[in-house]
């Protein structure tokens, strides 16, 4: 390959994906200002902000809150790493591709693995779940995905947390989608373990992983045979770096500038408040899905589990999706996302998460969406989504 030589220029896009959505311009300020030392008194202090701003986020007092130097996965695979041990059982939800990501985790940790499966498209079934902890009463752990970006779907995170509490096991819950886009409750869920992602609903740029660990799983780490097999996720090690104030002892050299940007965001977060932020997530939605829904086209997901910022749009008959979405990206720099596993072909997925969630941006990919479908003969109709959208403005 012959190397250009010249700085990279990317294209303007409106990300209306499955992630990363569009980093917000005070995030992005953020990141370029200058690089301090990881162990300056000043940066101590910025680590120190995030860790109770995203214990705002996450709606908990727990002291093991901390991002992980690391893209979602980095914060799935530490959650999993530090709370099993081989010989563990572990009960895994699998709604879709993020529960099968989880099973993999599982059985690389040593652990073995019971599966609750479900259709791609419907929610967790805690009725499932409580039958595999009956049958499993070994089962020290269950996880399960909360807002399952391959499907749109919302699984009852309160409900399922309560049951792995009943039958003495840990919950890990994945929260990558959620954090910001709708409620995520550790405290009042009593949810043990939950990770996040920097570039869903919080507007950052990718590759950082926002994760909170309850007391009783602090416990669970303290408590180990064993030390946990990858150094690098060894919260044990980690907590030294993150803990109270300026007692850090060096563990890796944080991400610093990252973590400007993270800082960023949640407190964009924060200042738009939790509930404003998941009631524009919910009231764009709903403009969306009025535009969507008067062209014709439907959800994948049923209302009752429905994720706002998570649109997973049935591809009509005949339409050939890749074609849709290229086009798309091509002409109006909207990037939409693909179906995965079982669903590829068949559905879009429209996302509405943090700076991408924007009456602009539902207004723009409707009439975008509508001019694709509309050259392809694709049988909707036509001039009706805008205004249905503004309407619901
Ligand atoms: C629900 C869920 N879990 C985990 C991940 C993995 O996050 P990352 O791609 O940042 O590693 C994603 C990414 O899209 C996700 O949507």
């Amino acid at each position: 390959m012959t190397i250009s030589l010249k700085s990279f220029d990317p294209p303007k896009r409106v990300l209306m994906g499955p992630g990363p959505s569009d980093v917000h311009p005070r995030v992005l300020s953020a990141l370029a200002r200058p690089t301090v030392g990881h162990l300056d008194p000043t940066f101590i202090g910025l680590m120190d902000e995030v860790k109770a701003l995203l214990q705002l986020a996450f709606m908990t007092s727990n002291d093991l809150t901390l991002a992980v130097s690391g893209p979602g996965s980095a914060g799935m695979e530490t959650c999993f790493v530090n709370l099993l041990e081989p010989g563990d059982t572990a009960i895994v939800a699998v709604n879709g591709v993020f529960g099968k990501r989880m099973k993999e985790n599982v059985e690389r940790s040593g652990a073995g693995c019971v599966l609750v499966e479900e259709e791609w498209g419907k929610p967790v079934d805690p009725d499932k779940v409580e039958s595999a902890f009956k049958a499993h009463p070994e089962a020290r752990l269950l996880a399960f995905v909360h807002a399952e970006t391959s499907t749109g779907v919302e699984s009852d995170a309160k409900s399922l947390c309560a049951l792995a509490r009943q039958y003495d096991a840990l919950s890990i819950v994945d929260a990558v989608t959620s954090l910001g886009g709708i409620p995520v409750k550790v405290d009042d869920w009593r949810a043990d373990a939950v990770y996040s992602g920097s570039q869903k609903c919080l507007s950052c740029m990718p590759g950082l992983s926002p994760v909170t660990f309850s007391p009783d799983a602090v416990e669970r780490i303290r408590s180990r045979n064993r030390k946990v097999q990858s150094w690098f996720m060894d919260l044990s090690l980690v907590m030294g770096y993150w803990g109270a104030g300026a007692k850090r002892a060096y563990h890796h050299t944080a991400p610093i500038n990252a973590l400007y940007g993270l800082h960023e965001s949640l407190l964009m977060l924060a200042e738009e408040g939790l509930e404003a932020s998941w009631a524009r997530h919910k009231r764009l939605h709903l403009a969306l899905r009025a535009g969507l829904e008067a062209m014709g086209l439907s959800f994948l997901a049923a209302e009752s589990c429905r994720l706002p910022q998570l649109n997973a749009v049935m591809v009509p008959e005949g339409i050939d999706e890749a074609k849709v979405r290229a086009r798309m990206l091509e002409r109006f720099g909207i990037e939409l996302g693909a179906g995965l596993g079982p669903l590829a072909g068949k559905i879009w997925r429209i996302g509405l998460m943090g700076a991408s969630c924007t009456a602009n941006n539902v207004l723009l990919c409707l009439g975008a969406l509508e001019a694709e479908l509309t050259a392809l003969q694709a049988p909707i109709r036509t001039g009706v989504a805008v205004p249905a959208a503004m309407a619901a403005l």
